[in-house]
């Protein structure tokens, strides 16, 4: 019988990449699975796809804190209790500071921390009842600061320090808390990216046919709410980036910078 039969799983971000992979894989372990993203559209195609199974799904934008309360209370009403937050929406960047308009930092601090932030204050209250589990998805731009992204570099490092914060006042509480920093994944979080002027870059730099798939990043992310871990990191690309960051701190300043510019330019 799956560990996680019946068990309320929140995924925010489930209508792309691998919050959907995350819903599509708890889903198949009989939980009963609670989403949000702006899309609404996408996520009424996701439940028409699981018209069989217990999935509960809400229009919200994770920046704006009403909507956090009310996504996460229609997740109470619609299911009672809440064992497992995963916070998994989040959305990139990719223009080097001096020319990006200060919007597009906000906005993906609003999104990737605020959203985190929101979330986890209107379900904590359930978790702790069951003993639960609170999950940040950051990233390997939240170990080691990558150029063109600060903005999105500062959300993933504040929800890793915020959410070990967390996890040291809530330890004698039963509730554990992780956080996952996947590598590259084949996903639309390139294409949705934001440029300097706060607006979707419309493109992937990136061969996103070499990266891990979505649904294998999902199929980590499970594996490590199961064995209730404090952290990971995935991809061998992102180990070695986080090893060479802590031991050999200027190298990985020129392999990083090696990495995603030519000739002077940012590329990747
Ligand atoms: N893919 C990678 O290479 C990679 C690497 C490291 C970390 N990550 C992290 O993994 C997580 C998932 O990313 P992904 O690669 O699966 O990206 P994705 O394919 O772009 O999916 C992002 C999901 O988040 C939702 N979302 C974005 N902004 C939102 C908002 N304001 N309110 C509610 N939902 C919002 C999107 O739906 P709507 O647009 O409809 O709102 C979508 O469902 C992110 O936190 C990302 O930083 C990804």
């Amino acid at each position: 019988m799956s560990d996680f039969l019946n068990k309320v799983v929140v995924v925010t971000g489930g209508s792309e990449g691998i919050g959907k992979a995350l819903v599509e894989l708890f889903l198949s372990k009989g939980a009963r699975v609670a989403t949000c993203a702006r899309n609404y559209d996408k996520l009424y195609q996701l439940q028409a796809n699981y018209s069989g199974r217990t999935l509960h799904v809400f229009g919200a934008d994770v920046s704006k804190q009403s909507d956090c309360e009310n996504f996460i209370n229609s997740v109470i009403n619609t299911y009672g209790t809440i064992d497992v937050l995963i916070n998994n929406a989040g959305i990139s960047m990719r223009a080097e500071f001096k020319d990006t308009d200060i919007e597009t930092i906000r906005q993906v601090m609003d999104i990737n921390f605020w959203g985190t932030v929101y979330c986890t204050k209107y379900a904590i209250n359930e978790i702790i009842k069951n003993k639960g589990t609170i999950v940040g998805v950051t990233s390997i731009a939240g170990f080691r600061g990558l150029p063109g992204r600060s903005g999105y570099s500062a959300s993933k490092f504040a929800i890793t320090g915020w959410l070990e914060a967390l996890r040291t006042e809530l330890l004698d509480a039963g509730v554990n808390v992780m956080w996952i920093a996947p590598g590259f994944t084949a996903s639309n979080i390139r294409n949705v990216a934001l440029n300097k002027d706060a607006m979707p870059q419309g493109e992937t730099p990136m061969d996103e046919g070499k990266m891990m798939t979505s649904e294998e990043c999902a199929e980590h992310i499970f594996n490590a709410v199961l064995k209730r871990k404090r952290s990971l990191v995935l991809t061998f690309t992102g180990k070695q980036t986080v090893f060479m960051n802590k031991f050999f701190p200027l190298w990985a300043d020129k392999l990083t910078r090696k990495f995603f510019y030519k000739e002077g330019k940012l590329v990747k």
